[in-house]
């Protein structure tokens, strides 16, 4: 494949709420830094400023973000506005709340409900903008969200949020959130390497009901926040070499083949890999390969 002509439209596209995207988007959390949730070195700051905006020459249009995604040096919501602004109209930047971390980095203790409104106003400022595009509720391990979801849909109905997405959830939030206002995605963790039986189901529903399914970990899968390891099973290097792709470029492409409401947003801080993903979505495995692939994750562990 040659991955710096194949463009972001390759993927074919797909509705947040009334926000038309690419299928193919990006992952803002490792242009922050080397580590998980980025405690380790600061990324090179030209470099994740051109990932950014050679992701939207590539016709990107669906970026993935937080507040909570920051280094000691780096922050992704800063770098985003730093490339980016004034943002085309057609820039869709979805963010994220929930977690929270303390200035050094710390993992604090998860956002109450009341909490909520100056973590969107945090996004807000760090974005530059005066409305935020989706917001996800990150659930941390409540068992019910309708509180804090109840608390976005307040925010949304001030006008600071256009629409709304869950994430981190099982099938039973999905209704809990939809009895309080609409949502436009569902953001798990899917992949090769990984399988969740509840995610699948969600993966189901949403696209029985035109939500969008955001699998995060796509690429990492196994390794989760740890990123992407060299290791693949023979049957993801043998479908790779078939197709003269690379196994993230099939990993990212059998996530793309679970259904036409399924957006990738694979995570990089390389250039080199940014437009390898782009490509990824031109990419069209065969019904035989996806069986092969399907088989694989089936006997995957579900990571906890
Ligand atoms: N809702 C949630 O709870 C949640 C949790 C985690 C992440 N997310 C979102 O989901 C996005 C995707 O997750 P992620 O970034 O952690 O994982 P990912 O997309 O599965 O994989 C990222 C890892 O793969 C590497 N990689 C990317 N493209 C590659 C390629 N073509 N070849 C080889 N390696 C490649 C990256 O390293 P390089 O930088 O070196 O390319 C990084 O280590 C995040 O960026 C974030 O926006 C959401």
């Amino acid at each position: 494949m040659n991955s710096e002509t194949i463009t972001a439209d390759a993927a074919g596209t797909w509705k947040l709420g009334d926000l038309p995207v690419h299928r193919i988007g990006l992952g803002a959390m490792r242009l922050t830094g080397s580590a998980a949730f980025h405690l380790g070195t600061p990324s090179d700051r030209e470099r994740s400023l051109a990932v950014l905006r050679r992701a939207v020459e590539l016709g990107v249009d669906h970026i993935d973000t937080a507040a909570f995604y920051f280094s000691s040096l780096r922050s992704a919501n800063e770098l985003i506005n730093s490339a980016l602004a004034p943002y085309a109209d057609d820039l869709v930047i979805v963010t994220k709340v929930g977690p929270y971390r303390t200035y050094s980095g710390e993992w604090g203790t998860s956002a109450r409900p009341e909490d909520l409104r100056g973590h969107v106003e945090e996004n807000l400022r760090q974005l530059g903008r005066d409305h935020l595009d989706v917001v996800n509720l990150r659930r941390m391990r409540q068992d019910s969200i309708a509180e804090h979801f109840g608390a976005l849909a307040e925010l949304r109905e001030a006008g600071l949020i256009r629409h709304l997405g869950i994430s981190g959830v099982e099938p039973r939030h999905l209704a809990e959130a939809q009895a309080i206002a609409p949502v436009v995605c569902v953001q798990n963790r899917y992949g090769l390497g990984f399988h969740d039986p509840a995610t699948d189901e969600l993966l189901r529903l949403c696209g029985e009901q035109g939500i969008a399914f955001v699998p995060f970990y796509a690429i990492a899968g196994e390794n989760g926040e740890r990123g992407a390891g060299t290791a693949h099973d023979e049957a993801v290097r043998d479908i790779a070499r078939a197709h003269g792709a690379s196994p993230a470029q099939v990993r990212i492409a059998w996530t793309l083949q679970q259904g036409p409401h399924v957006l990738a947003i694979p995570g990089t801080g390389d250039p080199g890999h940014l437009a390898e993903n782009v490509a990824a979505g031109a990419l069209r495995l065969t019904d035989d390969e996806v069986a092969r692939l399907d088989g694989l994750r089936r006997s995957a562990g579900d990571g906890r």
